[in-house]
This record gives structure tokens, C-alpha cells and sequence, in this order.
């Protein structure tokens, strides 16, 4: 049987993201009705890195559909601590639990866990890589918000080189026909893996420096964080952060039925002023990802039940080079490739080898 992770939202077709989406929008309306429907399920939530929203939007969600949950926030409470690997822990917490939400700093972290889970993976966030449920969160709160998800201009400013909030957001919006105008320090830009999916997807986008220049054109705007702890110096994170903030003279620019976006949390890149201008919809995007993950919870327990790890495949002689792939910290993985041309692209995060 097919193990039915959510490690990216690609695995998704556009029809059941579609059906995803739609049934978040009726849990919002009517969520008294969606109060037994994970009764007697439990989830794990292993959290390896800091989270406020996602992990209690998580938990809050499958308390909502009447299920419970275990878990950590915090490694150092739990046998990580003792330097039990990451396979061994999920084969056991998969035991234990019907659906395991795994969010871990290293890149690829996910696909990892789904090797060896009995039961489903969500990705709740792997290194700089991607963030599904993020996007998951965005995707709905743009169908609720702007009644569409194509046909737009979205601008994406900040940290687009480490923030998978933001590398989960173009790969999804760029299968509908939409504009991208990337606002970031040449430093911040984005990876090569991004340019070429959106090469690939016929979308035009365009790079920015300054928010002003791009902003009279936006119908989305998506702030992100400077990625502090992505950063391998504390100078080089000096250098860039506090490069833009979005403040009122510059939404004054901006169209009157922009919409503005943050995954959260916020630094210091939006002013507290702008939060009560009618088109700051962080907060209400933060609200729509308990119903994003509720209406996927029920997908997913919907499909993976026995699920069984896949079956594996063979290990190949070359190593990831990407040093925040997990590959590169749990020397008991398999090295996993897709051939694409000259190029061997690593399973797990997605960087290239030259072959
Ligand atoms: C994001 C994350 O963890 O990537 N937060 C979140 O999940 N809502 C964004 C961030 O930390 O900047």
C-alpha cells in the first residue's frame, strides 16, 4: 500500500488540493459539524524546532475534529536527547499514533521520517526547504480573501532564499497563471530550484529591490522574516535584516484591494500601525491555517489508514552535497536521486549534483 505523507503539496493533484481547500472553507462556516469526525484518532506532533502557530494549529485542529494528541516541542524532553535517531523515533511514535506532524531544521527531514512511518507524514516545516501547510494556510486564505487563485500579481518580499514558507508558495501558485515580482536583497534571492520551477511554469516574474518600486502593481503582498537562524554568521544576518519594513507611507502606494500576507512571526519587517489597515490579513491567514489543517487532517486519515512504509530503494554511491540536508546529519539514510538531464536532484532537499 502507498504511504500517504504529505511531504510537499505538489504530491497533491489540483482537484483534491482544490477539494482541500473547498472543505476548509466549510469547516469555517460550520465547524459543530466536523466535531466527531477524528474521534478515537490520536496524532503526534514532533517538534524539533520552535513553532507557535503551526504547532497548536495543528493541535487545535485535531482536538476540533474530536481527536487527541501527544508529542514534544522541545527535543531535549524527549529521547532525541539520548541520541536516538530520527528513524528509530518515528518508527515508534508511528506505533503509537495515527498521523505524525513532523516540523525539524534539517532540509528533507520529512521525506526522511516518511521512510520509516507506519502511519502518514505532514511536513510542518523541514530546514529552509518547504512548509506545505503554510501554503495550504495561504492557498485558502487567498480563496477566501480574493475569491481566486490565479490572474494575479503577488509580490514576495524579504528572506526568499531560506524561507520555505515562501519556496512552498511559488512552486503551488505557480501552476495557476499568476505574475511574481520577487522584492529582496540580491543576497536574499531566490534558490536556483525555485527560478527553474518557475522557468518551467511559463509565469513571468521579475526581481526587485525596494517594495516601493513594485508596490502600485500588487494585488498580494507576501512578507516574510529575515531567517535568523538560517544564517551562518550573526554579521551577515546584521547586514540584511531591517532591509524592509512595510510601513503606511509605503502601503499608501498600493492598490485598495491588496491583500497583505505574512506566514508570522512578524520581526520587524511590518509596522504595528499597519496591522489595523483593512488590507493586513496576517492575522485572519493565522486563523484559516486551523481550517486548512483540519480539512487535511480528515484527507489524510480518510487514506493512509495501514499505511506501510514504502517499499525502499537502493542507496547510490553519491552523497548529497547540501550540508543542512538531513542526509548529511543521519548517515543511515539512503542517498536518494532523481536523474534530470546532467543533473542528480537529492530526494530529500531537492539540491542539485552535477553528474
Ligand atoms: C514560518 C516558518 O516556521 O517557516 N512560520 C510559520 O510556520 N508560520 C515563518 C517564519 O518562521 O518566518
Amino acid at each position: 500500500m502507498k504511504n500517504f505523507s504529505l511531504i510537499d503539496l505538489d504530491q497533491l493533484s489540483e482537484k483534491e488540493l482544490k477539494s482541500i481547500i473547498d472543505a476548509a472553507g466549510k469547516i469555517k462556516a460550520n465547524p459543530a459539524d466536523y466535531m466527531e469526525c477524528c474521534h478515537g484518532k490520536i496524532m503526534a506532533t514532533l517538534f524539533y524546532e520552535p513553532s507557535t502557530r503551526t504547532q497548536m494549529s495543528f493541535q487545535t485542529a485535531m482536538m476540533r475534529l474530536g481527536g487527541k494528541v501527544v508529542g514534544f516541542s522541545d527535543p531535549g524532553s524527549s529521547s532525541v536527547s539520548k541520541g536516538e535517531t530520527l528513524k528509530d523515533t518515528v518508527r515508534i511514535v508511528s506505533a503509537y499514533a495515527d498521523i505524525v506532524v513532523i516540523r525539524h531544521p534539517q532540509e528533507g527531514a520529512a521525506y526522511a521520517a516518511s521512510l520509516y512511518s507506519r502511519k502518514p507524514v505532514i511536513n510542518a516545516g523541514d530546514g529552509g526547504h518547504l512548509h506545505p501547510t503554510q501554503t495550504l494556510t495561504d492557498l485558502v486564505t487567498l480563496s477566501q480573501e480574493k475569491g481566486t487563485l490565479s490572474g494575479l500579481t503577488i509580490g514576495i518580499c524579504g528572506d526568499i532564499k531560506n524561507g520555505r514558507t515562501v519556496h512552498s508558495l511559488v512552486k503551488s501558485l505557480s501552476k495557476y497563471d499568476n505574475k511574481f515580482v520577487l522584492i529582496s536583497t540580491p543576497e536574499l534571492q531566490s534558490p536556483q530550484y525555485i527560478k527553474d520551477i518557475l522557468n518551467a511554469s511559463g509565469c513571468k516574474y521579475s526581481f526587485c529591490n525596494t517594495l516601493e518600486e513594485a508596490m502600485p502593481y500588487l494585488d498580494v503582498l507576501y512578507m516574510t522574516r529575515i531567517q535568523q537562524e538560517r544564517f551562518s554568521s550573526k554579521e551577515e544576518y546584521e547586514r540584511q535584516k531591517g532591509v524592509y519594513v512595510l510601513d503606511r507611507a509605503k502601503l499608501s502606494l498600493a492598490k485598495k484591494d491588496l491583500k497583505i500576507l505574512h506566514p508570522l512571526p512578524r520581526v520587524d519587517e511590518i509596522t504595528n500601525d499597519v496591522d489595523d489597515d483593512p488590507r493586513a490579513k496576517y492575522f485572519q491567514q493565522a486563523e484559516y491555517g486551523m481550517y486548512a489543517r483540519m480539512a487535511l487532517i480528515l484527507n489524510m486519515i480518510e487514506k493512509g489508514q495501514d499505511v506501510i512504509p514504502s517499499k525502499k530503494e537502493s542507496t547510490h554511491s553519491v552523497c548529497c552535497a547540501n550540508p543542512s540536508c538531513i542526509t548529511a546529519h543521519e548517515k543511515y539514510l539512503p542517498h536518494l536521486f532523481r536523474e534530470t538531464g546532467d543533473m542528480l536532484v537529492c530526494k530529500y532537499c531537492d539540491d542539485r549534483t552535477l553528474l
